[in-house]
This record gives C-alpha cells, sequence and structure tokens, in this order.
C-alpha cells in the first residue's frame, strides 16, 4: 500500500501559515473598528470557513455572539447550481441584529448570494460578509464579499478548512491541490 500524506498532494502553498495569521489580524482589527458599539452575531459557515473562524475571533476584540450553520448546494458537486439548503440551521435568532456572515472562499457566488437572501428574510439589522478567498475570474452572480482576506487566482485550493472530499481540510496552510488528484 502506497503511504500518502495530504502535503504530498500540494504542488504549491499559495498562503503560508504565516500569511494568513497576518492578514486574519488586520481583518480582525478591521472588524473590531467596524462593529465596536454592535454586539454583532458572527456565523460561520461550516465546515470550510471553520478554521478562518475561530482565528478571526480570537482576534476581533469587541463583544460578539458565535454561531454556526451549514448549507450544501444542490445539484452537481463542483458546480453550484444557485440552491441552497439548510443542513444546520443558526440556534440564534436574528431579527433587529448585526449579522456578519463568515465564509471560506467565493466562487460563483451562489452560495453567498443565496445564503444573504436566506437570512435576511429574518429581518436582521443588517448582514455583512467576510470571506477569506475571492475566485474573482470565477463570478458568475454580481456578489462580493464586504471584505476579502485575499483575491486568489482560478486555482483549486485546499487547507486552513478547505477540502476536496473532505479531505485536506487539516493542512495549516493554503495549497494548490494537484490537478492528479481531481482528474
Ligand atoms: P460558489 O457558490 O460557487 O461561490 O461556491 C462556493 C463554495 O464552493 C465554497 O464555499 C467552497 O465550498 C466551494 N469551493 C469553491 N472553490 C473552491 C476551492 O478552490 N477549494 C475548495 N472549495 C471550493
Ligand atoms: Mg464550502
Amino acid at each position: 500500500m502506497r503511504i500518502t500524506t495530504p502535503q504530498n498532494d500540494i504542488s504549491e502553498v499559495l498562503l503560508s501559515e504565516e500569511q494568513i495569521k497576518q492578514r486574519v489580524k488586520e481583518l480582525a482589527k478591521t472588524i473590531t473598528e467596524d462593529y465596536k458599539d454592535k454586539m454583532p452575531i458572527v456565523v460561520c459557515v461550516l465546515k470550510g470557513s471553520s478554521f478562518f473562524f475561530v482565528d478571526l475571533c480570537k482576534d476581533i476584540e469587541c463583544h460578539i455572539n458565535l454561531d454556526f450553520m451549514a448549507v450544501s448546494s444542490y445539484g452537481s458537486s463542483s458546480i453550484s447550481s444557485g440552491e441552497i439548503k439548510i443542513k444546520k440551521d443558526l440556534e440564534q435568532d436574528i431579527k433587529g441584529r448585526d449579522v456578519l456572515i463568515v465564509e471560506d472562499i467565493i466562487d460563483s457566488g451562489h452560495t453567498l448570494k443565496k445564503l444573504i437572501a436566506l437570512l435576511d428574510e429574518r429581518k436582521p439589522k443588517s448582514i455583512k460578509t467576510i470571506c477569506l478567498l475571492d475566485k474573482v475570474a470565477r463570478r458568475v452572480v454580481d456578489q462580493y464579499a464586504d471584505y476579502v482576506g485575499f483575491e486568489i487566482p482560478d486555482e483549486f485550493v485546499v487547507g486552513y478548512g478547505l477540502d476536496f472530499a473532505e479531505y485536506y481540510r487539516n493542512l495549516p496552510y493554503i495549497g494548490i491541490l494537484k490537478p492528479e488528484v481531481y482528474e
């Protein structure tokens, strides 16, 4: 049997642990400033944004509530169709609250757009989005995050929470997956 490691399947480290840490600190500083009197609900969209969410929240220095939700896109696994289904809902009522959605990556923009529409029906005071990675070149719908960690090229990336077939999430950095792994 061939013993492999997740590291072996990475062709290039796109963002190192140090680069991510530094950028997360900067984002947290901005969030702290923008939300200092708002006591927002910060929403982790499982599972992709989990590492980013935890690190970000630890660096935010104002009062926040944490909540978690999980959604799945209908249709083909690689191309999101624009329909989402709630797999795990928030515990808190967001009515009248300031909500900050934490996402891992925006690709076509479908997931984020649908998620915002869905939460907006619950009448929050505001909804903003923060996204670690933005694949701008892949955008299909006109949806952008209010705060972006890094704009990245059109490559399939894994690590720091992002997966391929539920693997590679535990890599501490963001790496480009070798095409032979998914082709
Ligand atoms: P969108 O609806 O097309 O914007 O897709 C966003 C979702 O697709 C993300 O939440 C990820 O789950 C997934 N995704 C898109 N690009 C990548 C990638 O490069 N690596 C891992 N997951 C990705
Ligand atoms: Mg995801």
